[in-house]
């Protein structure tokens, strides 16, 4: 496994980041395919003993039991001080006032709840899953600020929202002497490239570092158009995010260059990501052990200039979607 740094901090991550939406009991939260406890950890043990020392969960997935298997993995099969542990806050955690959103409520007692879940002193990578309008963005930015001089998190990263509203959070933050967002975590691969216009180029300016969800469009881009799989044929998000009309010749020319070079379609999908200087660590799901291989493996294959032209040349724009 490589390391490297996140963005302009000193902080060192692996260049695969593992997605802990895939992991939480299917009978709580949004995500009925996610694999429960039994099934994660052997893959949560495998990616760690491959290096992949980068985990990213979220207060919402699985209603907070993502966050409890994820904590209870850590002190299994490593140490609090191995892994840089990043969890989110926005979605609603309960019914009615203050259940949900990005005021200085719900983030400071979010944060608490994350840490107990976790089982956890602190994260190292606090992220706003999302932009929350009703919110003054200066009393959210001042609640993370005081989150990190509590010592419950070392770093503080954003999650998919427009490019104005995350140039407006990093001036704000620089003008008051708050932390600064050090991280965005949006949505980025072969399929859906928009982030390519405003928010990668801001990314680039600002050291910020990137680390694209939904990497392999959440397996679009490693089997045909048709095939489906039980994850697919019960993912109400993923279903929303993609359009066959233009999306399937990229996948043809994925299955051309991975039939060519003799790997697994995933590979050639993370490698084309890898290899844009913006990006730090593409945020894997994964759900079979083969699918940690693939994108260990990914981190060694360097596609030729040729290979990213033909990856992507059928590219047409796509409407706004994801947040
Ligand atoms: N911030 C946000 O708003 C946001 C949104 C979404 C996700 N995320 C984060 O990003 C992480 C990854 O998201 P994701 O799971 O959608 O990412 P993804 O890597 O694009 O999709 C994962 C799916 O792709 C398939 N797959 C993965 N590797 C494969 C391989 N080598 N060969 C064949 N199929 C393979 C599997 O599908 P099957 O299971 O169907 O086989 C797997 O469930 C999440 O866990 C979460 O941490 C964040």
């Amino acid at each position: 496994m490589e390391y490297v740094r996140l963005g302009a901090t000193g902080l060192e991550v692996s260049r695969i980041c593992l997605g802990m939406m895939s992991f939480g009991e299917p009978d709580r939260g949004m995500t009925p395919w996610s694999l429960p406890e039994d099934e994660a950890r052997p893959l949560i043990r495998k990616a760690l003993e491959a290096g992949v020392t980068f985990l990213d969960t979220a207060n919402v997935y699985s209603a907070g039991s993502s966050e409890e298997i994820t904590g209870r993995a850590i002190r299994e099969f490593t140490t609090r001080d191995d892994v840089v542990l990043a969890t989110k806050v926005h979605g609603r955690m309960r019914p009615g006032p203050n259940g949900g959103g990005l005021s200085r409520v719900a983030v400071l007692r979010e944060l608490e709840a994350s840490l107990r879940r976790l089982q956890v002193d602190h994260v190292d990578l606090y992220q706003i899953h999302r932009w929350d309008p009703a919110t003054p963005i200066e009393e959210t930015l001042e609640a993370l600020d005081s989150a990190v001089r509590s010592g419950k998190v070392r770093y503080l990263g954003a999650s998919s929202m427009w490019a104005w509203q995350f140039a407006k959070a990093l001036h704000l933050a620089g003008e008051r002497g708050w932390h600064r967002f050090v991280s965005m975590q949006d949505h980025y691969n072969l399929l859906n490239r928009e982030e390519e216009r405003e928010m990668l180029p801001l990314c680039a300016d600002q050291g910020i570092g990137v680390i694209p969800w939904s990497p392999l469009a959440r397996g679009r881009l490693t089997r045909d158009w048709d095939e489906t799989t039980h994850r697919s044929e019960n993912d109400a998000f993923g279903g929303r995010l993609y359009d066959e009309a233009s999306d399937r010749a990229i996948v043809e020319r994925v299955t051309e260059v991975a039939r060519e070079r003799g790997v697994p379609r995933a590979r050639v999908a993370l490698a084309w990501l890898l290899a844009k200087p913006v990006v730090t660590a593409p945020i894997v799901g994964v759900t079979r052990a083969a699918h940690l291989d693939d994108a260990v493996a990914a981190v060694d294959l360097r596609l030729t200039d040729e290979e990213v032209t033909r990856l992507e040349e059928p590219y047409r724009p796509h409407a706004v979607v994801g947040f």
